[in-house]
C-alpha cells in the first residue's frame, strides 16, 4: 500500500492558555505530535507530511530534535507551512503538490495523541471498497464535534459542524474524529471544490464527504471502539484525562507482563520501562526516559528513576532519585538516596539514606550507608565509607578525582580533598581532613590531639 499520512498541526490551541504550541504539549512525557508521527511511521510509510503554522519553528525544532536518534525517520518528515489557518480543508490543500494520484492519503490530527497505527491502517483498508473513509466515534457528549449525517439506509451523506448544525442534527451522537482516508486523485479534486460557505468562514475538510456523495462515490465509516483513542486535546483538562488513560494502558501492559503494581493507578511512565520477572513496584513511582529493571527488583514508594539500568535482586528503597546510572545485581539503594548521572554501582554494593553519588563508581560490595557525598570517585571493592564522609571534589573552578583502593575504610565525618588517592587496605581515622595521598595498609588520620583540662570548674549561676 502506498500510504501517505498528512498530520494537521497548524492550529493555535488557544484554550491551552500556553505560549507553547499545542501539539508540543506532552502525554507520557512526549509531545503529542510525536505520538502521532510514531503511529504513522509504524505503518512503514515512506513520507509523512506535517502541516505546521502556529509556533512553527519551535514545533519543527522540537520534533527534529526528538527524532535525532533515528535520523532516517526524521528525514521522512515533510514540513509544509500553513501561514494562515483558514480551516482543515485549507490545511490539507497546502500539501496538494506532494500528494500522488494513487497514494492512499490518511489525514491525522497532531493533537490526537492516542491514535493507534492499527486504526490508521484499518481506515486506509476501507478504501478497497470506498472512495472516502471517515473515522467516527460514539460520544455521550457530542457538543462541539462535527456530526455524521446518515440517510434512511444508514449511508453517510455529510458531516455537519456543530456551529452549522440544526437542532435535530445536534442530537446525533456519532461524531467525526477528524481522521479520514482517501485516494490522492479524489482528495485533490475535492480540495479544489471546497468553499468557505459556513458559520466560521473556513475551508472545511469535512465537506469532502458531501462532495464524494454528490459524485456518486462511496463513503464508509470506521467506528472507533475506544473513543479516547480518537479524542483530541483542546484544553488542560482533556490533556490530563488522556494522560491518565495513557498511563493506565502502560500499567495494564506491565501487569500483563507479570509485574506487581501495588496500585496500577499510581505509577507514571514517561518513556519506556522494561521489566524482568517478579518485579514489585510500590505506589507513586515515576519512570523517565529508558529504564530497564532486572528480575525480582523491588521499588519502594516515591522514587524517580530516569534512564537507568537496575540489575537483578536490587531494592530501591523509598524516596530515592536515580538518574542516568547503572546499578548492578543485588544492590540496595536508599531510602532517600540520590544517584546522579554517570554513576556505576557494582554488585552487592549499598548506597544508604541521605547519600548523594555523582559520576562515581561504587565498587563491588562497597558500602556508603549514611549521610555522605561521593563525587568524581573511583572506588574499589569492599570499601566502607563512614557516615558523613565528603569528597571535596570542587575547588571552585575545576572538579578533581578521588581514588580509593580495595578494602579501604574511611572513618566517619572525614573529608577527602581531591585530587587524592587512598591505597588498598588503608584506614582513615574518623574526623580526618585528608589532603595528601594515604598509603596502602596504613592508618592515616588528621586530627587535633585530644585534651583534658584537669580540675576545670563548670561556671555557676551568679547569686544576687
Ligand atoms: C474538526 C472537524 C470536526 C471534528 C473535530 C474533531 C472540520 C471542519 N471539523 O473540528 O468535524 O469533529 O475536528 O476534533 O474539519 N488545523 C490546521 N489548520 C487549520 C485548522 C486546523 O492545521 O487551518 C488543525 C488543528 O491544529 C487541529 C486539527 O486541524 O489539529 C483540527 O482543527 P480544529 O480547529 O480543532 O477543528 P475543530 O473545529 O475542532
Ligand atoms: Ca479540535
Amino acid at each position: 500500500m502506498n500510504l501517505f499520512p498528512i498530520i494537521l498541526a497548524a492550529g493555535q490551541g488557544t484554550r491551552m492558555r500556553s505560549s507553547l504550541p499545542k501539539v508540543l504539549h506532552t502525554i507520557g512525557g512526549k509531545p503529542m505530535l510525536q505520538h502521532v508521527i510514531e503511529s504513522c511511521q509504524q505503518l512503514d510509510v515512506e513520507k509523512t507530511a506535517i502541516i505546521y503554522g502556529h509556533g512553527g519553528q519551535q514545533v519543527r525544532q522540537v520534533i527534529e530534535q526528538a527524532f535525532e536518534q533515528t535520523p532516517d525517520k526524521a528525514g521522512d518528515l515533510l514540513w509544509v507551512e500553513q501561514a494562515e489557518q483558514k480551516g482543515t480543508g485549507h490545511a490539507v490543500a497546502q500539501a496538494q503538490s506532494l500528494i500522488d494520484d494513487d497514494a492512499l492519503v490518511i489525514i491525522a490530527y497532531g493533537d490526537v495523541p492516542l491514535i493507534k497505527s492499527e486504526t490508521l491502517l484499518q481506515l486506509a483498508e476501507k478504501l478497497e471498497d470506498a472512495n472516502l473513509a471517515v473515522l467516527t466515534a460514539i460520544q455521550e457528549k457530542p457538543q462541539g464535534y462535527g456530526r455524521i449525517v446518515r440517510n434512511a439506509e444508514g449511508k453517510i451523506e455529510s458531516i455537519v459542524e456543530d456551529k452549522d448544525a440544526s437542532e435535530e442534527q445536534r442530537q446525533i451522537r456519532e461524531i467525526n474524529t477528524g481522521f479520514i482516508a482517501a485516494k490522492g486523485a479524489d482528495l485533490k479534486r475535492w480540495l479544489t471544490q471546497i468553499k468557505p460557505n459556513n458559520a466560521q468562514g473556513e475551508y472545511y475538510l469535512t465537506d469532502c464527504v458531501a462532495l464524494a456523495v454528490a459524485e456518486g462515490g462511496v463513503v464508509e465509516a470506521l467506528v472507533c471502539e475506544d473513543p479516547l483513542e480518537a479524542e483530541g486535546v483542546n484544553d488542560r483538562a482533556q490533556q490530563a484525562k488522556l494522560e491518565r488513560a495513557y498511563q493506565a494502558a502502560q500499567a495494564k501492559q506491565l501487569l500483563e507482563a507479570g509485574v506487581t503494581l501495588l496500585d496500577p493507578a499510581r505509577i507514571d511512565i514517561r518513556g519506556s520501562l522494561v521489566s524482568g520477572k517478579d518485579v514489585s513496584i510500590d505506589v507513586n513511582n515515576v519512570f523517565l526516559g529508558k529504564v530497564v529493571l532486572g528480575e525480582r527488583v523491588q521499588i519502594e514508594s516515591g522514587c524517580v528513576i530516569k534512564d537507568a539500568v537496575i540489575g537483578d535482586d536490587c531494592c530501591i528503597k523509598a524516596n530515592s532519585v536515580i538518574d542516568s546510572a547503572i546499578i548492578e545485581n543485588h544492590c540496595d539503594i536508599g531510602p532517600f538516596a540520590r544517584v546522579r548521572p554517570d554513576t556505576l554501582v557494582k554488585e552487592n554494593a549499598r548506597v544508604g539514606n541521605f547519600v548523594e553519588i555523582k559520576k562515581s563508581t561504587i565498587g563491588k560490595g562497597s558500602k556508603v550507608s549514611h549521610l555522605s557525598y561521593i563525587g568524581d570517585t573511583l572506588m574499589g571493592a569492599d570499601v566502607n565509607i563512614g557516615a558523613g564522609t565528603i569528597t571535596c571534589n570542587y575547588d571552585g573552578v575545576n572538579k578533581h578525582q578521588t581514588t580509593l583502593g580495595d578494602r579501604v575504610f574511611i572513618g566517619s565525618d572525614s573529608q577527602l580533598v581531591a585530587p587524592v588517592t587512598v591505597g588498598d587496605d588503608a584506614t582513615i581515622g574518623a574526623g580526618s581532613t585528608i589532603t595528601k595521598d594515604a598509603p596502602a595498609g596504613e592508618l592515616t588520620l588528621s586530627r587535633a590531639n585530644q585534651l583534658t583540662i584537669k580540675g576545670w570548674q563548670k561556671p555557676q549561676k551568679e547569686n544576687k
